[in-house]
């Protein structure tokens, strides 16, 4: 059962496109019948909390969400696709590193006119670093946009990939006519000017010389598609498309099923579980507090690693020690959200609590396994953060031990004084910071500046850590979990402290 899912995320640049190919996406598998739902269910749920007006005022989406749909593929078997949403915005890059944890595969979306920018490219080092094989898409190819084959030689060069390209566009900008599928020679032309046509026609039809000749250019200059190469993450099948005129996207969704891996391994500490393991077991990649104000709920995202999953049952969170039973757990289809009977590796889970399920837990029947990978990155901005009323000590230690779990900022308590310390890896993060705690926790906060510049996570013996803490009391500070951090002035702090101490390891991310 488990290998018809494919569980993957769309990665791009803000404004390439990604929202309306997901809505395409979804269209084709008939999740939705109308284009604009996402849009819209998108509004509903912003009105709900009021920090997400930052959303609004700035135009971005800051959530990342699933949506599971399901779609009959060429060879007449039913996939189930779970699409996870990554938040396109740079200031956001640690809650979509953890999202891609989850996936098996990714999307790179890429707009003809711009190639390929420099966020796109971060979060496709992360793919890398994961393993996560990647599918690209051109989008836009109906607008003026670069040369093909400029765009295939700068993901080549840029991502260090083979490109192997699947189809072509016929004409681009205002001379747009269709795709040509160079594995079976057709051409897929829009029918009449439609801007939402939703399907295609195949026809055989003479290509214009030039498109030919491009063809010819293009089956000698890159290698052959290969799956074991897409799959190890060394080649990347390139379709050209647009999303706003439906076009390359059943191609896409096509290469989704036929090509991108199942449900892979997960590794834990003591070697890889295999989605056939008997044993129900997952991981949190993501938490999201406060959904819904009026129920101050908190749903953690669970991604089925092995076995059957059935309501009800009882898993162990390796945070909490003792077996949770999982009476509600939520499935996200695109316009609904359902309470799931049953889930299969590679499906995402809601599952609602109270503050007990953290980002970087393991749930498992017997509680023996630990899946690992869920880095914390080192922030690039540390602010002090200075209540207005200081009676709300508290509430504010609260909320930012919250808002880490949740994944907002990360928070360093220093070993010596009050002065709390929040890291982010990007500026947006702080305006959601404040905003969240009047809006949720009715603290009024302002941010100043620290004397930090950076912050390092200690590995090493206790008697090492312990020696290094006798002498370095004003530079120290706990975590979250109560992780010792060197908190350093400068980044020639941390190799100065480096080199001093080299029993000790000063690293820049931490695994949950
Ligand atoms: P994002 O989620 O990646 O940020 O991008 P989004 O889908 O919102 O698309 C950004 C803009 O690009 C939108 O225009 C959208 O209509 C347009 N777009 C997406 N795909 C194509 C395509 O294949 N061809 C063309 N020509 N345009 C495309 P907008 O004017 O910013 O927004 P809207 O007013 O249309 O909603």
């Amino acid at each position: 059962m488990s290998n018809s899912r494919r569980t993957f995320a769309i990665i791009s640049h803000p404004d390439a496109g990604k929202t309306t190919l997901t809505e395409k996406l979804l269209l084709q598998g008939g999740a939705i019948h109308l284009a604009g739902e996402v849009k819209a269910r998108g509004q509903a749920r912003r009105a709900r909390s009021d920090w997400m007006k930052i959303e609004q005022q700035r135009g971005i989406s800051v959530t990342s969400s699933v949506m599971t749909f399901e779609r009959t593929d060429a060879n007449g078997e039913t996939v189930t696709f779970n699409l996870l949403d990554t938040p396109g915005h740079e200031d956001f890059s640690e809650d979509t590193y953890r999202t891609l944890t989850a996936v098996d595969s990714a999307i790179m979306v890429i707009d003809a006119a711009k190639g390929i920018e420099p966020q796109t490219r971060k979060l496709f080092e992360v793919c890398r670093l994961r393993s996560v094989p990647i599918i690209t898409f051109i989008n836009k190819v109906d607008r003026e946009g670069r040369a093909c084959f400029d765009l295939l030689d700068e993901v080549a060069d840029m991502l260090a990939l083979d490109v192997c390209p699947m189809s072509w566009p016929v004409g681009m900008g205002g001379l747009f006519q269709g795709i040509y599928d160079i594995e079976t020679g057709k051409v897929s032309r829009p029918e009449g000017p439609s801007k939402e046509f939703l399907g295609t026609i195949e026809e055989n039809v003479t290509l214009p010389e030039e498109v030919a000749e491009e063809m010819e250019l293009a089956q000698a200059g890159y290698p052959d598609f290969d799956i074991e190469a897409y799959r190890a993450g060394d080649l990347t099948p390139v379709y050209f498309g647009s999303a706003l005129k439906n076009f390359g996207v059943a191609e896409l969704i096509e290469a989704i099923s036929q090509y991108a891996p199942p449900p892979r391994p997960q590794p834990t500490d003591d070697g890889p579980v295999a989605p056939e393991d008997k044993e129900v077991s997952g991981f949190i990649f993501k938490v999201q507090a406060n959904m819904d104000p009026m129920h101050r709920d908190r749903i953690a995202f669970m991604r089925l690693a092995s076995g059957t999953f059935k309501r009800g049952m009882k898993l162990t969170p390796s945070g909490l020690g003792k077996p949770i039973a999982i009476h509600s757990p939520i499935m996200f289809f695109a316009q609904d959200r359902e309470i799931a009977d049953t889930a299969e590796p590679g499906d995402i889970i809601g599952i609602p609590n109270h503050g007990t399920l953290r980002v970087g837990d393991t749930l498992s029947e017997k509680n023996k396994i630990r899946f690992t990978g869920l880095p914390n990155f080192a922030p690039e901005i540390l602010r002090r953060v200075a209540l207005k009323d200081p009676t709300k000590t508290k509430q504010l230690r609260k909320a930012l031990d919250d808002l880490s779990e949740e994944g907002v900022i990360q928070v360093f308590y220093p070993e010596i004084g009050a002065q709390w310390i929040v890291g982010v890896v990007g500026q947006l993060q702080l305006e959601v910071l404040i905003s969240r705690l009047e809006a949720e926790y009715k603290v009024e906060a302002v941010l100043e500046s620290s004397p930090f510049d950076t912050a390092r996570w200690l590995k090493g013996t206790d008697k090492a850590i312990d020696d290094f803490a006798e002498f370095n009391k004003m530079n120290l500070a706990r975590d979250r979990d109560g992780d010792p951090v060197f908190m350093a002035r400068s980044a020639w702090d941390v190799g100065y402290q480096q080199e001093r101490n080299p029993e000790l390891t000063f690293s820049a991310t931490k695994e949950r």
